[in-house]
């Protein structure tokens, strides 16, 4: 009997919190994950998790996306068909205070892996794109027509790129583009093997939350409850890593089977308030979490959440998870992995939540892979 051969993907910024998980979704499908990172934002043991998930051999080569020699010779090496860009940074405060680091290499990285993949000829290319392109919405829900108006130096370099992929994509019909609007991702893999690792104090709810679950934190400071939302506090469409990974699958399979170029909103559609998060959140850990009323954070907007008809009609997806799957899954991360990957390595799949594995001498998820 012949293998059946998996098609190259090449996940740019894959060690990371959304592509980690799509690395799993893409091998559930069928293709061939290959990771480019240079783990400015992310830990090495994500790999030993992935091969423990998955079962498999982590293809995984360290280095830049501004590099593109070597972005064009990962390319080839692995004969990828497409690649997904997650490669970059993402942290809305710090983009105010160092806008040229983020215009470098969010921007930069984009050219950088286009200009690779013309030379390879590899014209496929799903990009992480940002609910936060939206700026300010007038209404919601908000559908891919609603006008951009980026506000941060992080909001203009998502922007910045998509046009770069709008004009490359004018100018060569053979480019198949698919653009995806992220509205907020959280949760983890039901396994409690991989999830977001925020390095210091998190900017986000859900990792602010969890930690504060945890101990880690005292209480929640909930950024304003004078919005014209039912609670007064702001509303936002949190949708599950893992429903947000499936969408990557459903994108990369729609461009390979036609060469139909798109930019969809991937949410749930339901928006959910800060305190519907807390009461969530305590539901599914049996824990108070303890909050006390702020100001409203600069630069925040009362609402918004997804018009995800487009994404359903065009690439047949929809989420499946509400958030309380999304609270549980990201408590039992949390549990499992107090300190993130940071002193930690390959973890028992069969294990309770909470009982950390002792790693075994030898054990081969010790090692790196790949890297
Ligand atoms: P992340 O920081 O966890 O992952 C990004 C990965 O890219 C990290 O592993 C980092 O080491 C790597 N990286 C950064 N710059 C690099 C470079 N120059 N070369 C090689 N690797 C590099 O972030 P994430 O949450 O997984 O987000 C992935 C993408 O999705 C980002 O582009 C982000 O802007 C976008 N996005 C994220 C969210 C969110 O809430 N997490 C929302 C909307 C859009
Ligand atoms: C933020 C980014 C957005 C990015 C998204 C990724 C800003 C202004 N926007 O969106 O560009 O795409 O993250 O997920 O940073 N909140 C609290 N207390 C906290 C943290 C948050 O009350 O400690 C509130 C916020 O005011 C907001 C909601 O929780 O109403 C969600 O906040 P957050 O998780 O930071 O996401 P966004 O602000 O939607």
């Amino acid at each position: 009997m012949t293998k059946k051969i998996e098609p190259g993907v090449l996940l740019t910024g894959g060690a990371g919190y959304i592509g980690s998980h799509t690395f799993v979704a893409l091998v559930e499908a069928g293709y061939q994950p290959v990771i480019l990172d240079d783990f400015s934002n992310s830990h090495p043991v994500v790999l030993q998790r992935l091969q423990q998930l998955t079962d498999r051999d982590v293809l995984c080569e360290r280095g830049n996306v501004l590099d593109t020699s070597f972005v064009a010779g990962v390319l080839r090496r692995h004969r990828c068909v497409a690649a997904i860009h997650f490669a970059g940074f993402k942290a809305v405060g710090e983009s105010v205070q160092r806008p040229l680091m983020y215009y470098s290499n969010n921007v930069g990285g984009l050219l950088s892996l286009l200009q690779a993949m013309e030379t390879t000829d590899c014209r496929t290319v799903v990009f992480s794109s940002s609910a936060t392109v939206y700026g300010d919405p007038a209404t919601v829900p908000i559908t891919e027509q609603f006008p951009c108006a980026p506000e941060s130096p992080y909001a203009h370099t998502k922007l910045m790129c998509e046009n770069i992929l709008a004009s490359l994509r004018t100018s060569d019909p053979s480019w198949r583009v698919g653009v995806l609007r992220y509205f907020n991702p959280v949760g983890a893999h039901p396994s409690g093997l991989i999830g977001e690792d925020p390095s210091g104090i998190p900017n986000n709810l859900m990792p602010y939350v969890t930690q504060v679950a945890v101990g880690k934190r005292s209480s929640l400071n909930v950024f304003g409850n004078d919005y014209p939302t039912p609670d007064g506090t702001g509303v936002r469409d949190y949708l599950h890593v893992t429903d947000l990974a499936a969408g990557h699958v459903a994108a990369v399979d729609a461009l390979l089977a036609n060469a139909q170029s798109f930019t969809v909103n991937l949410g749930t559609g339901e928006g959910t308030s800060v305190l519907g998060v807390v009461r969530a959140f305590e539901r599914a850990s049996g824990r108070t979490i303890p909050f006390e009323f702020g100001p409203r954070r600069a630069g925040d907007v009362a609402q918004y959440f997804a018009d995800v008809s487009l994404a359903d009609s065009l690439l047949g997806w929809r989420a499946t998870c509400n958030i309380d799957d999304m609270c549980r899954d990201s408590w039992h991360w949390q549990q499992r992995n107090p300190d993130g990957y940071r002193n930690s390595s390959g973890i028992s799949l069969n294990q309770q939540s909470g009982d950390l594995a002792q790693p075994k001498p030898n054990d081969p998820l010790l090692s790196p892979i790949g890297i």
